[in-house]
């Protein structure tokens, strides 16, 4: 595998709504490389977050990729409004999807909306061979290590197989990590192939955001030379 360099996605989930703004600057000023944004629809995952109009606004605030992760039902009906609202990633859940064709349906849906980095995403408990046909068709493949809905999640050790498992399959995209990653799990994210690192409390809760950043790049750098 080839060693990429390491792109934090901070999650604003974790972030105060209330001034998502000025989070948002605050954020990148930190050193953020992209920006997670968690968008829940109270079916596929037990929560409820944000849709397009707020991802236009964060979109607005921002200067840096939206890494827009839909933890939603019907990914394909809502995909334009998503792409308008300025996601640059787009990613959905295999779970949502009942065929291959389904699945391939709603990444045609994501690229005729002018998504540049269509992901796919798979929980915890979902084998990684159900992504297997669509490694050549997707820029991004995001592995939950925690059940999708929450924050503030222990990180679930047993998921760094899947990462190891798309490397040795030779995909050369991007590999994204997300929940529980923090300053005690991020190596072993990076050693086993992941690229891209999502944390949501690990970044917004930390004393210094922008020591936490440099720490986080620092033992990414560090993992990617070793792996
Ligand atoms: C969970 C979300 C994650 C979450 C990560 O459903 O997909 O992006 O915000 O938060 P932490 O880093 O706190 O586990
Ligand atoms: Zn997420």
């Amino acid at each position: 595998m080839k060693p990429q360099p390491i792109t934090i996605s901070p999650s604003l989930l974790s972030c105060d709504f209330g001034r998502i703004a000025d989070e948002v600057g605050r954020v990148e000023q930190a050193g953020a490389d992209w920006l997670h944004v968690d968008v829940m629809d109270a079916h596929f995952v037990p929560n409820l977050t944000i849709g397009p109009p707020v991802v236009k606004a964060i979109h607005q605030a921002a200067s840096v990729p939206l890494d827009v992760h839909l933890m939603i039902s019907e990914p394909a009906r809502y995909a334009a409004d998503f792409a308008k609202a300025g996601a640059h990633v787009l990613t959905f859940h295999i779970e949502v999807t009942d065929s291959l064709a389904q699945a391939r349906e709603v990444i045609r849906t994501f690229r005729d909306a002018g998504i540049e980095k269509v992901g796919v995403s798979l929980n915890p408990d979902t084998p990684i061979e159900s992504v297997e046909d669509l490694l050549g068709e997707v820029e991004l493949v995001l592995i939950m290590s925690v059940f999708p809905g929450f924050g503030g999640q222990s990180f679930i050790a047993d998921v760094l197989s899947k990462t190891r498992w798309l490397r040795d399959q030779g995909f050369e995209g991007h590999v994204e990590m997300d929940g529980g990653v923090g300053l005690d799990t991020l190596s072993a994210c990076v050693e086993a192939g992941a690229d891209v690192l999502v944390a949501g409390s690990a970044i917004f809760g930390a004393p210094d955001m922008q020591e936490r950043i440099s720490e986080f790049r620092r033992l990414g750098e560090a993992a990617g030379c070793r792996s």
